[in-house]
């Protein structure tokens, strides 16, 4: 990752290159085991992959039980807690949470899956081998194929998701990792952080954004009041770019092909306004702020935004964990304490 330049690599490979030619499934493969891999190695990865879908009856009934009003963060946090429940042996190499990184990375889509079409009232569709993990995402959602726009776009969402070196998320997997805990109970930590509206759950805060500015007349009149008023936009700004977001900008050319027609202008003149005065600072449109235009477009509810997110980054998390723990140490890091030492106990009648 190199934040002065505006530039990401996944193994060496930059992002642009693999969201033009390369699959989910390949990025996972290229970040696990550091090389791209063979058509073999691809076939029976996916295979693989796809033997893993299907979700045991009791999560099910997990989902189902969940508050409607809960988001589907907190739901996905509990059922990754839940399926850890039957797998929970300390992973101690990368080897052990390949193992059991494949089982979930197959099984995250299923899940969102299932819990949208719970909320809407509608039956559950079983996953099918012979599509891709994009496309099977969408299929058990909507519950037919994809168009392959829609299949190729969500493909590159995920792609794009992958990896991102130290973020929050990550380093919360790694740290709960380090303690020789499980993979399931790591991941979990991973789904905690990435939940929260100053990391993954950007990507939803910026789609409600554009809806609360509603017309392309009003961006101008909304981006200085925002600023007046110390308001943060939205998929802007972070703490290692201080350019324009490589990922961004890929997602960008999806948003024009896919998103709807308004949104995307609305978006394009705040873009404007940021780039032009928050720039200077070190602020610029980051990897959340066009993305949810693609997801709105295909007609997922907002709150889901984070949880597909959280499908693309699994694969980054699974990769650093299995790297950390094959050399592993305790991560425990240092506070400073300010203030005075020594005190004397006074008992509470005399405080
Ligand atoms: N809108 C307006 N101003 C901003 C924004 C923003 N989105 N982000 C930072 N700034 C300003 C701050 O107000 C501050 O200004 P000041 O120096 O005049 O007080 C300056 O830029 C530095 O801000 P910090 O908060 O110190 O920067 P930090 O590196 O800690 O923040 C963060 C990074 C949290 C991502 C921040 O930019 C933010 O809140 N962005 C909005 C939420 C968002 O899009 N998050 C997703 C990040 S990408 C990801 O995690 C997937």
């Amino acid at each position: 990752m190199d934040g002065k330049g505006g530039k990401l690599y996944y193994r060496g490979y930059s992002i642009e290159e693999l969201a033009e030619f390369s699959t989910f499934e390949e990025v996972t493969y290229l970040l696990w085991y550091g090389e791209l891999p063979s058509k073999g190695e691809l076939r029976e990865f996916s295979r693989k992959l796809a033997k893993n879908r299907e979700l045991p009856k009791e999560l099910l009934d997990v989902l189902e039980m969940m508050p409607k009003h809960a988001h589907p963060m907190g739901v996905l946090r509990t059922a990754v807690s839940f399926l850890g429940n039957f797998d929970d042996e300390p992973v101690k190499t990368p080897e052990d949470v390949y193992e059991k990184g494949i089982s979930l990375v197959a099984k995250i889509p299923g899940i969102v899956a299932s819990l949208y079409r719970l909320r809407m009232g509608l039956e559950l569709v079983k996953p099918r081998e012979d599509l891709s993990h994009a496309g099977n995402f969408l299929y058990m959602m909507f519950g037919k194929e994809p168009p392959k726009s829609w299949e190729r776009a969500m493909d590159v969402a995920l792609i794009l998701y992958a990896e991102h070196e130290l973020n929050a998320s990550t380093f919360a997997v790694m740290e709960v990792g380090s303690t020789l805990s499980d993979y399931y109970s790591a991941v979990v930590a991973g789904i905690g952080a990435l939940k929260g509206i100053l990391h993954g759950g950007a990507v939803e805060e910026a789609v409600r954004q554009f809806l609360e500015i509603g017309d392309p007349e009003r961006v101008e009149e909304w981006f200085f009041n925002a600023l007046k008023n110390k308001r943060r936009i939205m998929g802007a700004g972070h703490r290692v770019y201080k350019t324009y977001d490589p990922r961004a900008k890929i997602f960008k050319k999806y948003a024009r092909m896919i998103g709807d027609k308004r949104m995307y202008e609305i978006a394009e003149r705040l873009e404007t306004l940021v780039q032009k005065h928050l720039s200077k600072k070190g602020v610029n449109i980051n990897v959340d702020y066009w993305s949810g235009i693609i997801f709105y477009a295909m007609g997922i509810p907002i709150e889901f935004y984070t949880t597909i997110f959280l499908m693309g980054r699994i694969s980054g998390w699974t990769a650093h964990l299995a790297e950390y723990i094959s050399n592993n140490k305790l991560i425990r890091p240092r506070l400073q304490y300010i203030g005075e030492i020594g005190k004397r106990y006074i008992p509470i009648e005399r405080r």
